[in-house]
């Protein structure tokens, strides 16, 4: 098998007396959909953070495409191809839609200098997670689901080669969420190497190759998607807790 394109070993996150990540170790491969889920808490965003370089980690090594990336700043990160979308989102809420999306384009791996070509570019995007309609309206004009396409779209403009999902699907209705689906198997399908953060079983039973759990901030398994969702002690941290 080639080098997996992202190995995390022993990540650890403090914030003062709380270990929010604790020795965490992983790899994603190449091509591959790799769900991340666990309780509310557990760790998820604060991982996906210090991968992505908006967080630093207290301990831990992260090499992206060979190279240890952990000195790098967030936006060097997204210039070598790690795209990520936010929990909470912030749009530019005076910008238009078709403009949040090209502001990625513009400062993304591909880097396209003129506004012309990374509207082009935000256009295609925004086709690619059905926000085309929606091109002019403002962005604080959108309604929940499709400040989840924005997000999605603005992570896409950055023609990431590993794309950090969190949450994408939060808020969304069955059939909203079956569209999302589609659009992150169609993104699989074009060679993306993705890692989803999700609570939404359906979609980390269709999406991903592997499951990895996390609990209080450590990894309590990793393996086939089915093995992972029916193991009783995955079942009873993240349901039994989701449930409480
Ligand atoms: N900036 C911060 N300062 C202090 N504590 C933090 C900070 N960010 C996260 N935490 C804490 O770290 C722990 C892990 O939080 P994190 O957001 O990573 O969890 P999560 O798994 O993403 O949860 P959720 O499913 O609710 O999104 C929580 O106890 C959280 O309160
Ligand atoms: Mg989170």
């Amino acid at each position: 098998m080639s080098e997996p394109i992202l190995q995390v070993r022993g990540l650890s996150r403090r914030f003062a007396g709380l270990m929010a990540v604790k020795d965490v170790s992983f790899a994603l491969e190449r091509g591959e959909v790799l769900g991340l889920i666990g309780p509310n808490g557990a760790g998820k965003t604060t991982l996906l953070s210090m991968i992505s370089g908006t967080l630093a980690p207290s301990a831990g090594s992260i090499v992206f495409e060979g190279r240890d990336i952990a000195p790098l700043p967030a936006f060097r990160r997204a210039h070598l191809g790690i795209g990520r979308t936010f929990q909470i989102m912030r749009p530019f809420p005076g910008l238009t839609v078709l403009d949040n999306v090209a502001i990625g384009a513009l400062f993304g791996r591909t880097n396209k200098k003129a506004l012309a070509a990374a509207r082009e570019a935000a256009r295609e995007c925004l086709r690619c997670v059905g926000l085309h309609g929606r091109i002019d309206h403002r962005a604080d004009e959108l309604g929940g689901p499709d400040r989840k396409r924005l997000e999605l779209a603005k992570a896409l403009a950055m023609s990431p080669r590993m794309l950090l999902l969190d949450e994408v699907m939060a808020g969304l209705n069955h059939v909203e969420i079956d569209e999302v689906i589609d659009v992150i198997h169609s993104l699989r399908a074009e060679g993306l190497s993705i890692l989803v953060i999700e609570h939404v079983m359906k979609a980390v039973r269709s999406l991903s190759d592997r499951v990895m759990v996390l609990h209080h901030g450590e990894r309590i398994a990793e393996g086939p998607s089915d093995a992972v969702l029916n193991d009783p002690a995955v079942i009873e941290a993240y349901l039994g807790k989701r449930k409480a």
